[in-house]
């Protein structure tokens, strides 16, 4: 087996560090690591979002490099000239919904864009003039790849049979199945994570948790697909930072973690949990009413009042949860957070940061958010 690089020695390409946990990645790794060397890759699409870089953009060892995953001569070059030896691969169109309407750009980032990555990644690590260059590829997965569960089924382990259902999944597996034919057959020395919902700061506000926030805030229903009885096991983002930095640091090459909160909710209680504690805040906070005169508490309604049941995504997952047990054994791994504490820190972040979600709520996120809840 080959030497494990030290978390010091690690010199980062963070493909997709613009996203919502890529970002989150990139303050928890130079909060740790302030004298580490990083280079983000991100296309910047409509998820993409340098705000969420702040702070950093300007670090000494932090680089940012507008580009696709797909542009191998760029991901080489960036290799070369930063003297890169660790890839933490983030970037992904990651939104269910988007793949149901359009898979194409799923095909092409998730699938050719991972398999970009890794001919780069052979190219510049293995097939070095002097020979190998200790490296790692650590790739981010989801739990979405091993399918639906009934409410009685154990939750996913490891070995649980992948079986995606929507092209987003699909096309994850797809991803993941390329990574471990590269450390089969050529010797990458890879490792991925396979982790369940994240909920967070710099969440793009078309996913459950960060739309329902700002729909309350805007006075707008809060749309529940089908029953609202789907069941998803939520982690705080930074939790998952920490699984991948121990990954990182202690993974052992060619494994696959799965990381996750032990945390079942139905759709339905997260969206009463979120009225309740935004109800709460603007009780405690009149100032809240003058920021945001059309929420539902602003105006001496229960934000739960706005919930509105809407047609179900199709093919739409029942029940998701991840047996953590792995991680936590072999390398340690406990989550930091309770979810009360998480999910009240989420409300308070974007209750503070207009200046973030204000200029998502252009035109394109309008019509994106009009045509997925027409009819
Ligand atoms: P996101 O959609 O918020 O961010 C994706 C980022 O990738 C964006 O910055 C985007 O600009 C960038 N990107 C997209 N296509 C690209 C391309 N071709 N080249 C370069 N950059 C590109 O996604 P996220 O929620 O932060 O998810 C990150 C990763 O974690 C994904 O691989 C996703 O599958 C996985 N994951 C997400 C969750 C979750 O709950 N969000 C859970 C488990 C796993
Ligand atoms: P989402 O945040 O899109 O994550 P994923 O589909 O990857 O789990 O959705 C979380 C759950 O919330 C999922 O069961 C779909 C549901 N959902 C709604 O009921 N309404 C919504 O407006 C959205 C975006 C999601």
């Amino acid at each position: 087996m080959a030497e494990k690089l030290m978390p010091a020695e690690m010199r980062l390409l963070v493909t997709g560090g613009a996203g919502f946990i890529g970002a989150n990645f990139c303050h928890y790794w130079r909060q740790r690591f302030p004298q580490g060397h990083l280079v983000v890759l991100d296309a910047l699409t409509y998820a993409g979002n340098q705000a969420s870089l702040a702070g950093l953009m300007n670090q000494a060892g932090f680089h940012f490099a507008e580009g696709d995953i797909n542009d191998t001569p760029l991901v080489e070059k960036l290799l070369h000239e930063h003297k890169l030896n660790t890839i933490v691969h983030f970037a992904a169109e990651s939104h269910v919904d988007r793949s149901i309407h359009d898979p194409d750009a799923f095909l092409h980032t998730n699938i050719l864009g991972t398999h970009s990555l890794l001919r780069a990644a052979r190219k510049v690590w293995l097939d070095a003039p002097g020979g190998v260059i200790p490296h790692r590829f650590h790739h981010i997965s989801t739990d979405e790849v091993y399918g639906t569960l009934g409410p009685q089924d154990p939750p996913f382990r490891e070995d649980t049979p992948y079986a995606p259902n929507s092209p987003y999944a699909a096309s994850k597996a797809a991803s993941d199945h390329l990574v471990r034919a590269y450390q089969h057959t050529y010797g990458l020395r890879t490792t991925t994570s396979n982790c369940s919902n994240n909920y967070g700061p710099y969440h793009f506000p078309e996913k459950l948790i960060p739309l329902v926030i700002l729909n309350i805030l805007h006075g707008r229903p809060l749309p529940i697909y089908g029953d609202g009885q789907q069941v998803r096991d939520w982690l705080f983002v930074e939790d998952h930072c920490q699984g991948i930095g121990l990954i990182l640091e202690r993974g052992e090459e060619g494994e696959s973690y799965n990381i996750g909160g032990h945390n079942e909710w139905t759709n339905l209680d997260i969206v009463r949990l979120i009225c309740e504690l935004l109800d709460t805040a603007f009780a405690a906070d009149s100032s809240l009413a003058q920021r945001f005169p059309h929420a539902a508490p602003a105006q001496g309604k229960a934000a739960e009042r706005l919930i509105s049941y809407v047609k179900d995504r199709p093919g739409h997952d029942r029940r998701y949860a991840i047996d953590a047990s792995k991680i936590g054994r072999e390398l340690g791994y406990t989550p930091q957070h309770s979810f009360a504490e998480g999910i009240r820190k989420t409300v308070d972040w974007y209750l503070q940061h207009s200046d973030w979600w204000q200029p998502l709520l252009g035109d394109a996120y309008a019509q994106w958010v009009q045509k997925q809840y027409a009819g």
